[in-house]
């Protein structure tokens, strides 16, 4: 089976939940798992491209885990795709070192499920608070699995909760890596 690499931004893990239950789950897992966490790396946020960029070309599965934040990523992650997917190495001419490779989002979400169903509360769904990502992997012709989320996260979701997902978490990387595989 071939490795996933999780690209784990949280400004703020040692109050998380949700994102540091499944980083600890992540890892015990580190023959099928590289947990690579953005804020941890880049305490002056300052992003070490040529670092980046090769730990990328050494996987075909990249997951991006990340809170949901104002209904997008936390800022160092925005920081971190303005940088890394750069020309010349992710688009333009001779940009081409994402295309082909599977990438997906991993996200815990506050409000509940409902509300992000048509005609709920956000007035958005999941998938649509996600365009932004879906056009930056077309843009860099590289191939997006679905998501992964955990809704409700902000309201008191029980541990047992929250340990169940990061177990369904590690069960939905498995099946991305499968997806992968078959090619
Ligand atoms: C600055 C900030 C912005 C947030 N924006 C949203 C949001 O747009 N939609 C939502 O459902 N929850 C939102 N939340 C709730 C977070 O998604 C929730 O706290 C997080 O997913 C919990 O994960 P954790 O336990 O790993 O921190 C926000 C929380 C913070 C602190």
């Amino acid at each position: 089976m071939s490795k996933t690499l999780v690209i784990l931004a949280h400004p703020n893990l040692e109050v998380s939940r949700v994102n540091r239950c499944w980083q600890q789950e992540l890892l015990q897992h580190p023959q099928e798992i590289t947990l690579h966490e953005l804020y941890k790396e880049y305490p002056d946020w300052q992003i070490d491209v040529a670092r980046e960029q090769q730990l990328l070309e050494q996987y075909d599965h990249i997951i991006l885990q990340f809170p949901l934040y104002w209904y997008s990523y936390p800022p160092l992650l925005k920081k971190w795709m303005d940088e890394v997917f750069a020309y010349g190495w992710a688009y333009g001419s001779t940009g081409d070192r994402l295309k082909g490779k599977y990438f997906s989002v991993a996200l815990s979400i506050g409000n509940h499920e409902v509300n992000y169903l048509p005609g709920g509360s956000v007035q958005f769904t999941v998938e649509q608070v996600l365009a932004p990502f879906k056009a930056s992997l077309h843009h860099v012709g590289a191939i997006e699995l679905p998501h992964f989320a955990f809704f409700g996260a902000s309201f008191q979701a029980t541990d047992e909760q929250v340990g169940q997902s990061a177990v369904d978490y590690v069960e939905y990387i498995r099946n991305g890596s499968a997806v992968v595989e078959q090619g």
